[in-house]
């Protein structure tokens, strides 16, 4: 049977003729993947091949991604409000674990840790070591020159490790800003009582999706949700599972000999993000700062996330023998990690400046913006609670 092609949505800004020429080198790439598999390929995969094909995904390959040029802002783009409030966390736990190293999973721009840095060693606890992991080659340089220019001496202390050093060798935190939103995840539906795995098949000039038997593990991976939620997801039902999600948190929390790791990302606990009224799933794309739901198109080109099932990163948590030390919404987290304070300490700015914090913390805090939609979750090892980023509220027994 024909594949229909994935259509691109409407309102899409048309890429320059330079960013449709590598779409097409990319495209040819993962259909020539396709076809060495005999006609489809795991949308897993696809995303893999998507965002992080050498010198072709989005995250490696050249264009600008973040920012306002890009196609989406984070929030330590957004100015440095973030920053600020996740030093206040980062500090507890470097004096609590008596830790010397802060390491940044997925850095982005650097714009991060240019901030972390200064934050904590306003507050006298820079740590003696600022480590990042970086996937991407090309965001590693921009990191590179984002800390030359902006974190003075301190750039001094910034390591980018490549193989990640012994398990439990560190001491100190570890943090990462919408990276558990970027790993690849499958997309599946219920069809006839049955799990079926979502596949990229080739479709006229591009691609389109079909429905293939599921791996194995997939299969036992979502009958695992359903009996945890206690109901079948029915008929139709189309969403998506992170099967690297547990591998990858027990890979970076056991470098932990000591700390805790803290994740912030879009995201829902487990019975929230398999809601029955939630029937197709969390992918979401981003190209121009333009959301879509359509990541067979523009491969390359946009940004493809799922939001984070936060039930799945505490279970990995305690199963790579990490303790849960709170989980909250964004806007409760800087809120406890003083938020207002650092925001008025900055209201003797000019009036200009004044209008963008302003906009800053509406764009961090508000329920509508990010403040809901984001979480963070902290997991511990041999460091004792409560956080302050989780002291106004705590949700843990949501998970
Ligand atoms: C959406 S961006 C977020 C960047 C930054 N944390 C921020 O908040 O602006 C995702 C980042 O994670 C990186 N990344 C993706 N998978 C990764 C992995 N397995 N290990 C480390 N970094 C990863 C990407 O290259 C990119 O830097």
């Amino acid at each position: 049977m024909a594949v229909a092609p994935a259509v691109p949505p409407r309102g899409l800004p048309e890429p320059p003729p330079e960013a449709r020429a590598h779409a097409a080198r990319l495209t040819a790439r993962i259909a020539a993947e396709i076809d060495a598999a005999g006609g489809a390929i795991p949308f897993e995969r696809y995303m893999e091949l998507a965002l992080y094909a050498p010198g072709l995904g989005y995250y490696v390959a050249g264009a600008r991604k973040l920012g306002p040029a890009g196609d989406f802002v984070t929030a330590p783009e957004l100015g440095g409000l973030f920053a600020q409030c996740l030093a206040v966390q980062c500090a507890e736990v470097l004096e609590r674990s008596g830790g010397d190293t802060v390491v940044e999973l997925g850095a982005g721009s650097g714009a991060l840790a240019a901030g972390l840095l200064a934050a904590l060693e306003a507050v006298g606890a820079a740590p003696r070591r600022y480590a990042i992991v970086e996937v991407s080659p090309e965001l590693r340089e921009r990191q590179r020159a984002t800390l030359a220019a902006r974190a003075g001496a301190l750039a001094g202390r910034v390591e980018w490790w490549e193989r990640l050093p012994a398990p439990g060798s560190v001491r100190g935190v570890i943090v990462a800003n919408e990276v558990l939103d970027a790993l690849p995840v499958h997309r599946f539906r219920i069809r006839g009582g049955r799990v079926r795995m979502l596949g990229v098949a080739r479709a006229g000039e591009g691609f389109g999706w079909v429905e293939l038997d599921p791996e194995p593990a997939l299969e036992r991976a979502v009958r695992a949700v359903e009996e945890d939620l206690g109901r079948a997801l029915p008929e139709g039902y189309t969403s998506e599972l992170c099967l690297r999600l547990a591998p990858w948190v027990a890979t970076v929390t056991g470098l932990l000999g000591r700390g805790a790791a803290l994740f912030v990302d879009y995201g829902h606990p487990r019975a929230e993000y398999y809601h029955e009224t939630r029937r197709d799933g969390t992918l979401m794309c981003h190209y121009r700062h333009r959301a879509h739901g359509e990541p067979l198109v523009l491969a390359g080109l946009q940004d493809i996330t799922a939001h984070v099932d936060f039930t799945a990163v505490a279970e990995a948590g305690a199963a790579a023998g990490m303790e849960l030390l709170g989980y909250t919404s964004q806007a409760w987290f800087l809120m406890g990690c003083g938020l207002e304070r650092h925001a008025q300490a900055l209201a003797a700015a000019p009036e200009r400046e004044r209008w963008r914090l302003a906009q800053e913390v509406r764009t961090l805090a508000l329920p509508t913006e990010m403040g809901e939609r984001f979480k963070a979750i902290a997991l511990g090892r041999g460091v004792e609670g409560p956080l302050a980023g989780f002291a106004l509220r705590d949700e843990r027994h949501r998970l």
